[in-house]
């Protein structure tokens, strides 16, 4: 194969490279001193400060390629992965950059070389779009010359006015986008009745290939643009929808995202599990089971790059998130008939498929798969539980004709088997079931209450004086536990008591 993924990702670094641009490494995923996200959702995250002249930037013109996870807030791509062929909540962004140095001339110019030249497209097979209000950047196409005046084509804020979240540096866009011919579109399967074209939501035929976004303002609290001191360059684009279509007219096949060499090699991973471990299928033979590969491939990524940058499961922020996909992950293991741990497997297709290019994922890979296996195996002892309980509801909730999951089975599936809210509406909404979401959310708010008054109980707890000069010697870094002699105990109010025994095995704080 000539376009293989790793090779498009270098073609992009050395395209821009050779016009000036410094190669610079993926930032993190976790940004760095921003609170208004969560995680890095585009290539422009890490270089915010620069396009809002906070900081000065080393280079005027970068180029890399950033991991991004698109999994909360304004970008969030997670019901729909595995369900089409081309979302993902993580995905690897092309991005070159101008900070106040080269502006949209440039940018569509080149765009439009690398794609026709470098990577062979052509040109009868490309659409450009541009915001309705940004008359230079369809006169730049029109100058330019190299598309015929109906597949040059204006749209509204919703398509081409780029932001990343509520605040933040802003600008109009203009993308480029392939149109896969008529046996890419599949409207019976994603939108009956929807015609395929450019910007048509569920669209697998017309594909962006760029995007291209002309930062110029910064939208504050209140909604406001302010037009900021300079002009920037924030492109981007999505490697993996590249690989489809490059690999697509390569090969004479409509290919999806999954389909790209760097996914297969994690499928053929989840295949072996699912051959060793479960019922068997393979990728690309049930409609079912393969939107399961799909999500535990999507997924086996973003908690193999979520580790590999430090974060691990847990129970708020972003440990919470990471929880949630791996638990996602191991229910979508069940409908491929694997009730033991596997995600480690998948992780390794992972490794092995992205680990020359983030040599990080390569370093934790032992830890990574500990960390997997460990919260696998923790949920795995509920998760056959709690999905036998949705089958009994389901089957209730059916015969009495309603739509809807009651807040307190949705609460027991969480409180008592560990199902995060959106793994339940996940479950359910292959049967069109809605969860009542308000009602969920009291008896959270609920629980959350008890927790609040029983730490204020804590907090009130009397002191019990023991008298001074009793002291134990610490013996944690030895041993867990032994036997000692109390040297003083006392009591309070019938049920509270303390002792100090001459050895123990628990740190004394202060
Ligand atoms: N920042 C733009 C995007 O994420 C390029 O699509």
């Amino acid at each position: 194969m000539r376009w293989t993924t790793a090779k498009i990702r270098q073609s992009f670094l050395d395209f821009f490279a050779e016009r000036g641009h410094t190669i610079v490494p993926s930032a993190s995923l976790i940004p760095k001193g921003d609170p208004t996200l969560l995680f890095v959702n585009a290539g422009m995250v890490p270089f915010k400060d620069y396009f809002l002249g906070v900081r000065t930037p080393q280079y005027l013109r970068v180029v890399d390629v950033q991991k991004c996870l698109r999994i909360s807030g304004k970008h969030n791509d997670l019901e729909a992965v595995g369900r089409d062929t081309y979302h993902h909540t993580f995905f690897e962004m092309l991005g070159n950059w101008s900070f106040g140095d080269y502006y949209k001339e440039e940018a569509i110019r080149w765009h439009w070389e690398l794609i026709t030249k470098v990577w062979g497209v052509d040109p009868k097979l490309l659409y450009a779009t541009v915001h309705k209000d940004d008359k230079e950047s369809e006169d730049i196409w029109i100058k330019l010359n190299v598309l015929p005046r109906d597949r040059i084509l204006r749209f509204g804020d919703k398509d081409n006015f780029w932001e990343m979240g509520p605040t933040g540096p802003c600008g109009y866009n203009s993308e480029i986008s392939i149109d896969r011919g008529e046996a890419a579109c599949s409207p019976e399967k994603n939108h009956p009745g929807q015609k395929c074209f450019v910007n048509v939501d569920g669209c697998e035929r017309f594909i962006e290939l760029g995007n291209l976004v002309f930062i110029q303002y910064n939208r504050d609290e209140s909604g406001k643009l302010t037009p900021l001191p300079k002009k920037h360059v924030d492109t981007g684009t999505g490697l993996e929808r590249v690989a489809a279509a490059l690999q697509s007219l390569e090969t004479g096949k409509i290919l999806g995202n999954y389909d790209i060499d760097l996914f297969q090699t994690i499928i053929k991973k989840i295949e072996i599990a699912a051959k060793e471990l479960g019922d068997g299928h393979p990728y690309g033979k049930n409609v079912d089971s393969d939107i399961s590969y799909r999500a535990i491939a999507d997924h086996a990524r973003t908690m193999t790059f979520l580790i590999a940058d430090g974060v691990m499961p847990g129970n708020t922020d972003r440990e919470y998130v990471l929880r949630r996909i791996i638990r996602r992950a191991a229910r979508h293991g069940r409908y491929l008939g694997i009730h033991r741990p596997f995600l480690a497997m998948a992780h390794a297709g992972v490794v092995e498929a992205m680990g020359d290019a983030y040599p990080e994922i390569k370093k934790a890979a032992a830890k990574t798969a500990e960390a997997i296996t460990q919260e696998e195996s923790r949920f795995g002892e509920t998760l056959d539980r709690g999905l036998e309980l949705i089958d009994t509801e389901l089957a209730r909730i059916k015969k009495s004709g309603a739509h809807t999951l009651p807040g307190e089975i949705a609460f027991k599936l969480y409180d008592t088997y560990g199902f995060p809210l959106d793994l339940t509406e996940d479950v359910l909404r292959n049967h069109s079931i809605d969860v009542d979401v308000a009602g969920f959310n009291r008896l959270m708010e609920e629980q959350k209450e008890r927790g609040r008054a029983a730490r204020k109980d804590d907090a009130a707890a009397p002191e019990i004086n023991l008298g001074a000069g009793t002291a134990s010697r610490f013996v944690g870094y030895h041993t867990y536990e032994g036997e000692s002699e109390v040297l003083a105990a006392g009591g309070k109010d019938g049920d509270q008591v303390a002792v100090v025994v001459a050895e123990t095995p628990f740190y004394p704080e202060g």
